[in-house]
């Protein structure tokens, strides 16, 4: 029988320093028939293993209508991604998956998307905004706001450019506190959305980012006029098998790796969960 535990090898082939502390990894199976058949839809996650070390989630940051290898950005921040940042290209590391319901795409379509993000919680918003991007025709206008605490801190600067050409697309860009050089705007991302007031009309606003920015943000979105069904989110919790087996990530009746991780603002109220 299939060990669904086991990983697949993958060799790192490129790795980019996104900011101080962030970098993306590009992975390649080594089993090509595993490469080719690999699918995944805009906000699920692998399973990465650093031998040696352990296992942990990370949300796929490219979009699948961009597939050159699995991309995963990962934070500096404990003993795993310490581990897998002292990797190299030509590395080999263990992936199963993709896990995750992912972004509901179907619920999208036809409609104004906002996507408020900060710091890391790009990554996940990357692979939606891309896809988005590439399906164009299939959505209405897209508004970027992306917050990070200082400009060194923002993920995927490469990219900026081709969002905000891109048609009926608006991206704004905020730090913290004013820094010498910076243009764009300054002030906690919540207090952005507050100025700019995007349109709640035929919108859904998909919002990732430190739990302190979404706790604020969920009631500016309210304020603003978008209902609960209208917000979505993707929850980081501490997901261990990511296949529902070993009751980790529970949240009321559901596992945040089988039945999320996204999520409405409407579910998570029913749920009594607290951002
Ligand atoms: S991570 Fe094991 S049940 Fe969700």
């Amino acid at each position: 029988m299939k060990n669904i535990y086991l990983p697949h090898l993958a060799e790192i082939v490129d790795i980019k320093q996104e900011t101080p502390d962030i970098k993306t990894f590009k992975l390649k199976f080594k089993d090509q028939a595993v490469e080719d058949s690999f699918d995944h839809k805009p906000g699920q996650f692998v399973e990465f293993s650093i031998f040696g070390e352990g296992e942990a989630p990370f949300c796929i940051s490219n979009s699948p209508t961009r597939k050159s290898g699995i991309e995963c950005s990962v934070k500096r921040m404990g003993k795993i991604t310490q581990a897998l940042h002292e990797l190299d290209t030509g590395d080999t590391v263990g992936i199963r998956g993709p896990y995750g319901n992912g972004f509901p795409i179907e619920d999208l379509k036809n409609k104004n998307l906002l996507f408020v993000a900060g710091g890391i919680g790009l990554a996940p918003l990357r692979s939606l905004i891309n896809y988005c991007l590439d399906n164009r025709n299939n959505f209405k206008s897209v508004t970027i706001v992306n917050g990070a605490r200082t400009s060194k801190d923002l993920v995927y600067k490469d990219e900026y450019q081709a969002w905000e050409k891109a048609r009926d697309t608006k991206l704004y860009l905020t730090v913290d506190c004013q820094e010498e050089n910076w243009t764009c705007m300054v002030g906690v991302v919540p207090k952005i959305l507050e100025q700019l007031k995007p349109t709640c009309q035929d919108s859904v606003a998909i919002v990732c980012g430190p739990p302190i920015m979404i706790k604020y943000t969920m009631p500016v979105l309210l304020k603003i006029g978008f209902c609960p069904e209208a917000i979505i989110t993707t929850l980081e919790m501490k997901m261990k098998c990511g296949l529902g087996k070993c009751g980790r990530c529970n949240i009321g009746n559901l596992y945040v790796c089988k039945d999320g991780p996204v999520f409405s603002y409407a579910q998570l109220k029913t749920l009594r969960y607290e951002l």
